[in-house]
């Protein structure tokens, strides 16, 4: 198949990009890198079936290297709260604007559509774990606002799509996914506690810490999406992906200090507006549906994404010392 992944140079878009090629497709990511780094995909250049376009989805899209499009992958849109925190704006015109110009494309080539929405639809969840059918509790004036509002509009722009275009659609809730190519600056959970603990730097825990996540590694999220874009049955659904394993954020900088044999210590800070209290997707429909589970405990998840850091981090040095390589 001939396949669009937008925001293709991000973290989990490039692990998407490695699992289409591998299973023979040719695939064209359209990124910005606003978030994103093409050093995600460095490992692809020069494959035959793989392209890289640098292009912003607000703008109208540029022709693509393929005749037709078959399915398309739309991630494009920073994703954490430094990303979001840093660029509203532009947050809100991918998740508009954006997703309108790739719906449009999706259905000019009849191709099947796969929105990568959040958990963060549901905001601060007043019900536990979190069902498809919840319609959410969102401050659409808050501090996140630019990220759920956008996320909740790009959902009824895709169902919209789909019931007046008859478009193939479907939409994906990830719930917090980790993994290598986690940047150390994210400011996500997983990849700032494991920085600071390489690091020997105090591991910072907002609020006292008994706040819940839920953690997926992202080869098993990469998963759920092929599962969610190619299994039959799947057309029109919205389906939450992620791990339903809940830790509280005081545990996850415990084990990421052990695990990394870290003399940092864990420092306890006021706590960010609005953080959000429970986090736990209910994933029976993705198990109906897709068969799917994740497959990948949290320390060998963990232990796979600090050896990713440690290794980005040597890079890092290295490259300050030897400013002219
Ligand atoms: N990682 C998670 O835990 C998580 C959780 C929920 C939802 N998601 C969703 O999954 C998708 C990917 O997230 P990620 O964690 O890989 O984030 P990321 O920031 O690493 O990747 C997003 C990519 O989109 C690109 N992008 C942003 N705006 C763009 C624009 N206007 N035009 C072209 N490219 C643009 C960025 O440069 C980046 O490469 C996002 O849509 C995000 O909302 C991720």
């Amino acid at each position: 198949m001939n396949i669009l992944v937008t925001g293709g140079a991000g973290f989990i878009g490039s692990h998407l990009c490695d699992a289409l090629l591998s299973q023979g497709h040719a695939v064209v990511v359209v990124d910005n890198f606003i978030t994103g780094s093409p050093e995600n995909l460095t490992h692809l250049q020069g494959a035959p079936t793989f392209h890289c376009v640098r292009h912003d989805v607000v703008e109208p899209l540029p022709d693509l290297p393929f005749s037709s499009v078959d399915a398309v992958f739309h991630l494009a849109s920073p994703a954490s709260p430094e990303g979001y925190g840093r660029y509203p704006l532009e947050t809100l015109m991918t998740n508009a604007v954006g997703t309108h110009r790739v719906l449009e494309l999706a259905s000019r080539f009849h191709a099947k559509f796969l929105l990568a929405s959040t958990s963060e639809v549901y905001g601060d969840p007043l019900i536990h774990p979190q069902t498809e059918d919840y319609w959410g509790n969102v401050n659409p004036v808050g501090p996140r606002s630019c990220y759920d509002e956008g996320k909740r509009f790009a959902e009824a722009l895709t169902t919209n799509y789909a019931r007046q275009k008859d478009l193939d659609a479907r939409i994906v809730r990830i719930f917090n996914t980790y993994g290598p190519r986690n940047q150390p600056e994210d400011g996500r959970v997983i990849p700032n506690f494991l920085t600071r603990a390489l690091l020997g730097e105090p591991i910072p825990v907002y609020g006292d810490g008994r706040q819940s996540r839920s953690f997926c590694f992202v080869s098993d999220l990469v998963e759920g999406l092929l599962r969610a874009m190619f299994y039959p049955n799947t057309r029109g659904e919205i389906i939450n992906l992620g791990n339903p394993a809940e830790i509280t954020v005081a545990e996850v900088a415990r084990r990421a200090k052990a695990l990394t044999k870290s003399s940092s210590s864990i420092v306890y800070q006021p706590a960010r507006p609005e953080e959000i209290a429970r986090r736990k997707p209910e994933i029976t429909k993705a198990q109906h549906l897709l068969d799917w589970r994740p497959t990948v405990g949290f320390d060998e998840g963990i232990q796979k994404t600090a050896q990713w850091l440690k290794s980005k981090l040597a890079q890092r040095r290295s490259a300050q010392s030897h400013p002219s390589n």
